[in-house]
């Protein structure tokens, strides 16, 4: 089994990084290669330096050219935390191997500008009594992919959506890390899969 190397771009504080570097510790079959970041002041460069990783700060994330020419021989590419829509060339180069991470049951709750505290607070304001995170194969729109798996989290009275987004964050860091420990170990079908979903909590 050849080694797995996987591009994580981030935008954010990179807990969701740092949860798949953390599972990926000790692995002989996956391991991540790089972070790229949207932004230069994202914490998540930290993280990555703390691990060694070679990092890159994307100049123009909207240009496809750059965007490949980073992610050079990734086999894998995960968004955690990534704000930006990734170009149709580059979506285009990583069939069924483009997976991001997001904070609620989608179809649900997604879409352009719906990302971090604002997520929660329309889930909060629509009265949904079961939250969750997703993950699915990125396409050319936001949070539009195949899903893959989703895990639910409960709302409960007295939630803001400060609590709610704990909650859920830690229930992406378990969701995420199945995910990609279950593509690595099925070596990364070309035809996408979709697992059962779990309750998280
Ligand atoms: C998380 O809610 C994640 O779902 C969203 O960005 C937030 C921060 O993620 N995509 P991270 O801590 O930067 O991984």
């Amino acid at each position: 089994m050849t080694l797995v190397r996987i591009a994580v771009l981030v935008s954010g504080g990179g807990t969701n990084l740092q949860a798949l570097l953390d599972a990926l510790q000790h692995s002989k079959t996956a391991r991540v290669t790089q972070v790229i970041s949207s932004r230069a002041a994202a914490g998540a460069l930290d993280r990555a330096r703390q691990a060694r990783l070679p990092t890159a700060v994307l100049q123009d994330p909207g240009d496809a050219a750059e965007l490949l020419a980073t992610l050079g021989d990734a086999d894998l590419v995960v968004l955690a935390g990534y704000l930006k829509l990734v170009p149709a060339a580059v979506v285009a180069r990583f069939p069924c191997r483009m997976i991001n991470i997001h904070p609620a049951l989608l179809p649900a709750f997604g879409g352009p500008g719906m990302y971090g505290r604002r997520v929660h607070e329309a889930v909060l304001a629509s009265g949904a009594r079961v939250s969750g995170a997703t993950v699915h194969y990125v396409d050319e729109q936001y949070d539009r992919g195949p899903i893959i798996a989703q895990a639910k989290v409960r709302v409960v009275a007295d939630d803001t959506p400060a609590t709610l987004a704990t909650r859920v964050l830690t229930a992406e860091h378990r969701l995420l890390v199945r995910v990609v420990l279950e593509l690595v170990r099925r070596g990364l079908p070309g035809e996408p899969i979709r697992l059962e979903d779990v309750h998280d909590d």
